[in-house]
């Protein structure tokens, strides 16, 4: 819902994990920069995806491809030829739209109209309600549902056969407006690439038009046999990477859910031809345990199994995640077949093969991918753990309740007051900690107020140096999401933490 995801939003700028990029020129559009516990989560994100990839499979190792590849890949990988959205200008308010996303929102609206009239026949009738029923005979429904799948058919197959004056007739058929102000005066509908183009080299006739990569995966492709040869890897394998992607996005709202420069994190799986299948499902289930494991409530995912198909693929699903907004897109896992090997086959003349010696047959393998944004995964984590709790007084607390494995801050040291050899003690035990975990000291403001603060940054555990401590060596740790408080020795403390935190 709206005022969950403000809430989301304003909570990420007011404790420090994102901030508009440039903010003091006004920002740049769906760009956003990583504060000083953003850049933390982001990397304990990115870690707990590597180690689970990397470390945890035998058979997967790790690269760091450039940003900037050679023209030609994104020639064999269809980017220049077919990353592009159907973009379409209102003339009168100069606003720029996706003509697909105007004709979709249109076909929701039906659909939604649709809703409605089920929803008012299921309360007037109570139980003995037959939705199916009703759905297949109820004129007014019938006619909603018929005319959503039409035009959305319509626009696939125009699409499809690049007919682009047959989407803006549609437009005009329907009588679509611009949302913002109603007008009916279109432009063309035109396809506009999302890559970003750069040149390298300074002089104008030997420059070369270059692109930002849209995807990491291809500085796998390109890869593939140098990392087979060295790393003597034998199919199945795989080779994971994590680093931005850039794409010129038209349609970019929704705070970090889709930017124009943004990190991924994928992973293609090399398999015998005929095999991809098995493995497709071996990594769906694969990647959806991992989501799991963080503890936000399997509730929140479900698959979506793509009909229509990128032209690289023969089998894709999403996981999708239910962000404040609802279910959208939060991975895709896709069966890429030999596309792109064959591709760069072609292209740069080079075999790009693997020589099985359990069939003794040369092939290029197949591929399945698996790909997750870095950013996406964030806004995921950080919306599911923002919460307002109503406690027994009355009162509320805002909590950022983040698995402790990703919190940028593990824990906070406060001494009760500022004297009495108190905060040397707290300092001591920071120096002991911070080999191990990012432990932050902090003695102002009364303790109960440091401890709501330390709640809503996300830190998963207090702990507080009192008089007693100058007796007996021991602390009050206390635990985020419980609240509740333990007396524990000093020499305790590194083993209790180790218990939620460690990998
Ligand atoms: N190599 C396959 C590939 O790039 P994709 O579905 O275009 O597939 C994969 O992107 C993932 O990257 C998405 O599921 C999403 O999490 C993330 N992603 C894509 N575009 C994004 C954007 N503009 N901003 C943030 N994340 C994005």
């Amino acid at each position: 819902n709206e005022d969950q995801f403000k809430k989301v939003i304003s909570h990420a700028k007011e404790y420090g994990y994102i901030f508009a990029s440039s903010e003091i020129y006004d920002g740049l559009s769906a760009v956003y920069d990583y504060a000083q516990n953003g850049v933390e989560l982001k990397k304990n994100i990115r870690e707990y995806w590597w180690r689970s990839m990397v470390y945890m499979h035998q058979n997967i190792v790790g690269i760091d491809a450039a940003i900037l590849m050679h023209p030609t890949t994104w020639k064999a990988s269809g980017h220049v030829d077919a990353f592009s959205d159907p973009l379409i200008d209102n003339k009168d308010s100069k606003k720029r739209y996706r003509a697909d996303v105007l004709v979709e929102d249109y076909a929701e609206k039906l659909h939604q109209k649709a809703q409605k009239e089920i929803d008012k026949a299921k309360k007037r009738f109570g139980e003995s309600f037959d939705e199916a029923q009703f759905v297949a005979t109820n004129d007014r429904v019938v006619r909603y549902k018929t005319q959503q799948k039409e035009i959305l058919e319509r626009m696939a197959r125009s699409l499809e056969k690049e007919d682009l004056a047959d989407v803006k007739a549609l437009i005009e058929e329907l009588g679509i407006s611009d949302p913002d102000t109603g007008s009916k005066n279109w432009t063309d509908v035109r396809q506009f690439n999302l890559m970003f183009g750069t040149k390298l080299g300074a002089s104008a006739d030997s420059a070369m038009d270059l692109y930002l990569r849209p995807e990491t995966a291809q500085g796998i492709f390109v890869n593939f046999l140098n990392v087979q040869k060295t790393g003597r890897m034998k199919i199945p394998f795989g080779i994971a990477q994590t680093g931005k992607a850039f794409r010129n996005e038209i349609v970019a709202r929704q705070f970090i859910f889709r930017m124009r420069e943004f990190e991924q994190m994928e992973m293609q799986f090399f398999v015998r031809p005929g095999e991809e299948m098995k493995w497709y499902e071996y990594w769906k289930e694969t990647r959806l345990k991992w989501h799991h494991s963080l503890g936000l409530g399997e509730e929140n995912y479900r698959f979506h199994d793509h009909e229509k198909l990128a032209h690289y693929a023969n089998a894709a699903a999403d996981i999708e995640f239910n962000f404040p907004f609802g279910f959208k897109e939060l991975e895709g896992i896709h069966s890429r077949t030999d596309f792109d090997l064959k591709a760069h086959e072609e292209h740069s003349g080079k075999k790009l093969q693997f020589f099985d010696h359990e069939t003794n047959k040369n092939y290029t393998p197949y591929v399945v991918e698996t790909s997750i944004g870095l950013d996406r995964m964030f806004l995921a984590v950080f919306s599911k753990a923002l919460q307002e709790e109503t406690l027994e007084d009355g009162s509320t607390r805002t909590v950022l309740k983040l698995p402790s494995i990703l919190a940028p801050v593990k824990a906070a040291v406060l001494p009760l007051v500022k004297k009495d050899g108190l905060p040397e003690i707290a300092e001591g035990i920071i120096n002991d900690l911070k080999w191990d975990y990012n432990v932050i000291y902090d003695e102002k403001d009364a303790v109960g107020r440091r401890y709501r603060r330390q709640d809503a940054n996300g830190t998963p555990f207090c702990i507080t140096v009192d008089h007693q401590t100058k007796e007996d060596n021991t602390v009050t740790i206390r635990y985020r999401d419980s609240m509740e408080q333990e007396r524990i020795a000093i020499s305790e403390i590194s083993e209790k933490m180790q218990e939620t935190i460690s990998f």
